[in-house]
């Protein structure tokens, strides 16, 4: 008998990853999607929202014994995974003491172990055609002040996936890093810390289905980033040409942020 065709979603009951989990329902070569977060009611409305193509997963990615709860739950279902989208992450806006040790460490646990967690664990499970997509930023191109552990998850992100990317090749597995501006979710209300200086502008933000609809179309590409709007591309290239230094007192100015 085939195998079960899967996409596996982190992050599916909100903002982005939502988008994906409604795309990937449309997609005929899936016969069942994995999402993936913490907050059952949102996942259970959901399911009742999309059907039975849908199983809910609750669990916190940041907690070791819940990995291996799902390697467990692949292994024993052995269903050949197509899709996994790697989207639950969060950020935390203010200066470096405006964040606990504690949140500062789980940003780093979610958005770079967690990801890199659920990656391994998937793996065995793709073969030839399947795809990686990766939630980055396009705050992965420079380092960015007041929200500093968030951008460096997102360097992160983006170079484990680039890298991997190139590992998969004779797998013939594709992974793509998404690295997109800011976008209407639910992400900026949770980041907020009351801090004086912190981030309050969110210049060109997009709604997130755009942004899932151009990443699925650049991951079937077999691109290894995808970058969605023109003002965004433009931050990619001024991060590889300009010193970083300058693009930090920019972003500090459009912020309206004086530190000196
Ligand atoms: N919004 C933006 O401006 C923006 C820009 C660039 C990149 N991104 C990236 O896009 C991705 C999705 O974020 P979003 O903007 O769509 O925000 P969102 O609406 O807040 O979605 C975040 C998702 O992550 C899940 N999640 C959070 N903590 C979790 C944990 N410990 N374990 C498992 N799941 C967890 C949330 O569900 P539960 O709370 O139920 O767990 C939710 O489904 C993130 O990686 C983010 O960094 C966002």
């Amino acid at each position: 008998m085939d195998k079960k065709r899967i996409a596996v979603i982190t992050g599916a009951n909100s903002g982005i990853g939502k988008e994906f989990t409604f795309l990937l329902n449309q997609d005929k070569n899936v016969d069942e999607i994995w999402a993936i977060a913490r907050d059952e009611q949102r996942l259970n409305e959901l399911r009742d929202t999309l059907g039975a193509k849908i199983h809910t997963f609750s669990m916190d990615l940041t907690v070791r014994e819940n990995i291996a709860f799902l390697e467990r739950l692949l292994r024993d279902e052995d269903a050949e995974i197509l899709y996994l989208v790697n989207s639950a992450g969060y950020a935390k806006f203010g200066d470096y003491s405006a964040v606990s040790v504690e949140t500062s460490l789980n940003i780093i646990d979610l958005n770079a172990c967690g990801l890199v967690a659920v990656t391994l664990v998937c793996l065995p499970y793709m073969s030839r055609g399947a795809h990686i997509l990766n939630m980055s930023s396009q705050a992965s191109f420079q380092p960015v002040p007041y929200q500093n552990i968030y951008s460096a998850t997102k360097a992160f992100v983006l170079s484990y996936t680039r890298a991997l990317n190139v590992e998969l090749n004779d797998r013939g597995i594709r992974a793509t890093a998404v690295c997109p501006g800011w976008m209407h979710t639910k992400l900026i209300e949770r980041a907020k810390t009351g801090a004086r200086k912190t981030i309050i502008k969110y210049p060109f933000i997009v709604s997130p289905d755009v942004v899932a609809k151009k990443a699925l179309k650049d991951a079937r590409k077999n691109k290894d980033m995808s970058i969605y709007g023109c003002a965004i591309k433009f931050s990619y290239v001024a991060s590889k040409l300009l010193p970083h230094r300058l693009l930090m007192k920019l972003w500090l100015m459009i912020q309206g942020i004086k530190n000196d």
